[in-house]
């Protein structure tokens, strides 16, 4: 995350996360693994003046996206300036938040805590106040509770540290790899559902117990064991352990149809593993691919079966 404040103004920028492996386990104390996405930023600019609170973000402006999808990051937004203002103790006659740049919301790319992030910066700054990683973190998650109601922290941290991370009981660490594995988001185009996905599993857990502490088991295993491909560069490795991580997300009843399509797409071209990513029930998958070559075949195929979008998650795109 990178800020600056100059005279009344101030600006936080925060980028979207995907996670490689352990999402729904993370909601059970296991570990999971996120990288974040440059390619996707927000940025969010806070100055003071006017009168009242202000807000604007991408997302109130209606164009594509369910209306009550837009309701809630409006909300959120609004949250996220007042949360911050409470923090901080002052009370602005007017303060005007504008938020640019574009992460999907509710496709599990963390839209939520980077808009929250995004504006608690600025407006922490706008009042000379840098915010440390802690408080950064609980403001997100003060936020990011009115949108998962019991988030794990995951992607408070992910959508602003800069490089991936290992997360573990509320915990975020730096997570070494040996180089940067090419990575692709595919969005299927369909909002996805965290805190339903979140509700479904827990149902399940309490009517299945052994069989679902069973599944979250092994994934928590396949990502302390993916952490170790990824510090030897061991990418089939780590291809084996996301196929077989989104095998047990659906069997955990959070995949959907067009996550399988889009799944399926991308191994038939060549992808070494593919997965669902997030909170699941629609939103985006990820790909993970050895080569160029792979990355626009893989991309091309994902396309043609539907996906919305491709993002590239090792590239920064400016
Ligand atoms: O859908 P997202 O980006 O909010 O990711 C949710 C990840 C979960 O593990 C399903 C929930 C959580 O709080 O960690």
């Amino acid at each position: 995350m990178q800020e600056t404040s100059t005279n009344g103004v101030a600006t936080g920028t925060t980028h979207a996360k995907v996670i490689v492996l352990g999402e729904h386990s993370v909601v059970y104390g296991n570990p999971a693994i996120a990288f974040p996405v440059h390619s996707l930023q927000l940025h969010a600019e806070a100055r003071l003046g006017g009168t009242g609170l202000n807000v604007v973000t991408p997302f109130h402006e209606p164009r594509e996206e369910r209306e009550e999808t837009l309701a809630l990051e409006r909300q959120l937004s609004e949250t996220a300036v007042t949360n911050t203002l409470e923090f901080l103790g002052v009370r602005p006659t007017g303060i005007e938040v504008s938020v640019t740049g574009m992460i999907p919301p509710a496709r599990g790319l963390g839209s939520s805590a980077a808009v929250a992030g995004a504006i608690a910066q600025a407006v922490a700054r706008v009042y000379g106040r840098e915010l440390t990683r802690d408080e950064r973190f609980e403001l997100v998650q003060s936020v990011e509770r009115v949108a998962h109601g019991t988030p794990s922290g995951l992607d408070a941290y992910a959508t602003t540290e800069q490089g991936p991370i290992w997360f573990e009981r509320g915990v975020a660490k730096p997570l070494r790899v040996l180089s940067q594995p090419r990575l692709l988001v595919a969005d299927t185009g369909i909002v996805g559902h965290t805190s339903e996905a979140v509700r479904r599993v827990r149902e399940l857990r309490e009517s299945s117990r052994s069989a679902v502490d069973a599944l979250l088991d092994e994934a928590a295993q396949l990502a302390a064991d993916a952490g170790h491909d990824l510090a030897t560069g061991d990418l089939v490795a780590l291809g084996l352990k996301m196929n077989r991580n989104h095998a047990i997300l659906s069997e955990l009843g959070v995949s959907a149809d067009p996550l399988e399509t889009l799944v399926s797409a991308s191994r038939q071209a060549g992808a070494l593993g593919a997965k669902l990513t997030g909170g699941g029930l629609g939103g985006c998958m990820v790909a993970l691919v050895d080569s160029e070559a792979a990355e626009q075949s893989v991309s091309e195929a994902m396309l043609a079966a539907g996906a919305k979008h491709v993002w590239p998650v090792h590239k920064e795109i400016a």
